[in-house]
């Protein structure tokens, strides 16, 4: 199965946000670009606290990682494009109608939340391997382990996985940072 440390970057755009605790894993031997002035300090990380992210320097359609409270979580800028493939994806969701539209996604825990900023767990609800982005059918998240397919607001499309990717708890502290204050919702 593959998890963060094992899995190789597929697709330049896909940056990895290095905390503390990643550090610890050997974030190094990947050619991953450090953004450190994103990572927030490591006690805040090790106490499981809330936790501010700066997403200035994320560019639209890259995908990040940002690792809070030991797991990993994709924040994603959509171009306008893909905020129109999300929205019109609003009809085609049958397998997890928990928080199902593209919406919904966007403003659950900040009702002033922008349509281009997604924000979710990035372990793949079937047995928790990290899917690769910008990939799949639906051009969102594509899980290699067993095949699962998400769509670019994080809703599963295809099995085996029977949920979408977990909303965590999340604001905007301002329009170039948000606080993740708690886990991802369950479905
Ligand atoms: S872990 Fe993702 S499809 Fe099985």
């Amino acid at each position: 199965m593959a998890t963060l440390t094992e899995k190789e970057p597929t697709r330049r755009d896909f940056l990895y946000i290095a905390t503390g605790a990643v550090g610890a894993v050997g974030v190094a031997s990947f050619a991953w670009p450090l953004i450190s002035q994103m990572s927030p300090d490591k006690s805040v990380l090790a106490a499981g606290a809330p936790a501010e992210f700066d997403i200035s320097k994320i560019a639209p359609g890259q995908v990040i990682v940002i690792k809070w409270r030991g797991a990993p979580y994709f924040i994603r800028y959509r171009t306008e494009k893909e905020i129109a493939a999300g929205k019109e994806n609003d009809s085609k969701i049958v397998l997890d109608k928990h928080l199902g539209t593209d919406a919904a996604r966007v403003k659950e825990f900040d009702k002033k939340a922008q349509a281009q900023w997604i924000v979710v767990a990035a372990n793949c609800t079937h047995l928790g391997c990290v899917p690769t982005s910008n990939a799949g059918e639906y051009n969102g998240w594509y899980c290699p382990c067993h095949g699962s397919q998400y769509d670019n607001s994080g809703r599963v499309m295809r099995g085996p996985a029977p949920y979408n990717l977990g909303v965590p708890q999340y604001e905007f502290v301002s329009a170039t940072k948000i606080r993740l204050f708690g886990e991802a919702t369950k479905a």
